[in-house]
């Protein structure tokens, strides 16, 4: 895999800026959107000018990369705050779902069937502080998994279950872009960028085997420690 690319912002502004532009060039086809809180200020922008009308919404293949076992309108739904802060607000036509409020493993083998046959053209991905992307969490049983393109893993860390695309699906992605911000997740960036290889540790290492481009947008305080 070639060297990620690596980008450093002061604010982090000019970082969702330039996560804006870099979405509208690379978001095609299909793009896995990212859960938790660092993409919501992506999404409002996207989801307003310069950028709103340079994405083909009625086209593009909107996607997750996981979410969190819980009904669409809960407060922890990745769906739910995608929702809000873009979806209500483009004429996105191509929204595929994962439905955390049925059966995690019904879930994850209805998303199998649903995710495109090629590579997804877009990932993005966050981070957290224990180095977990999507829901791939340390230590989990999904690490193992590489027969499946979509799985449902039990998450002891945050007591739910959660659906993931698996280490292979994410390693096909054409484009891995990580949005990360933050002192506190400066020590996982260290780790997984650069540190001794131990993805069933550090799982969003396995972006070291990505078969696309792979790219880390970070502010000052989550590079702090490269
Ligand atoms: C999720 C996310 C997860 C997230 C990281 C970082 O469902 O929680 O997909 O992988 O990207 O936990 O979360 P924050 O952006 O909230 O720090």
């Amino acid at each position: 895999m070639p060297e990620p690319e690596i980008r450093v912002f002061d604010n982090v502004d000019a970082l969702f800026r330039a996560a804006a532009e870099r979405f509208v060039e690379r978001a095609r086809g299909s793009v896995a959107l990212s859960g938790g809180s660092t993409p919501r200020a992506l999404f409002d922008l996207l989801a307003q000018e310069p950028y709103r009308d340079h994405v083909n919404w009625t086209e593009l293949g909107i996607y997750w990369g996981d979410e969190r076992c819980v009904p669409p309108d809960h407060p922890d739904s990745n769906y739910g705050m995608a929702k809000q802060h873009l979806l209500d607000k483009v004429p996105a036509g191509k929204v595929f779902r994962m439905r955390g409020e049925i059966e995690p493993h019904l879930a994850a083998d209805e998303y199998q069937r649903l995710l495109p046959p090629e590579p997804l053209d877009l990932a993005l991905q966050g981070l957290g502080a224990n180095s977990h992307t999507a829901s791939l969490f340390p230590h989990t049983d999904a690490l193992k998994i590489t027969d499946r393109r979509v799985v449902a893993n039990w998450v002891a860390e945050v007591n739910m279950w959660r659906l993931t695309i698996t280490v292979p699906e994410l390693q096909r992605a054409r484009h891995i872009l990580f949005l990360v911000t933050g002192q506190e997740k400066a020590e996982a960036v260290r780790t997984v960028i650069a540190g001794p290889e131990d993805p069933e540790a550090y799982p969003a290492q396995v972006v070291r085997q990505a078969q696309g481009s792979v790219t880390w947008f970070l502010d000052s305080g989550a590079a702090s420690g490269l």
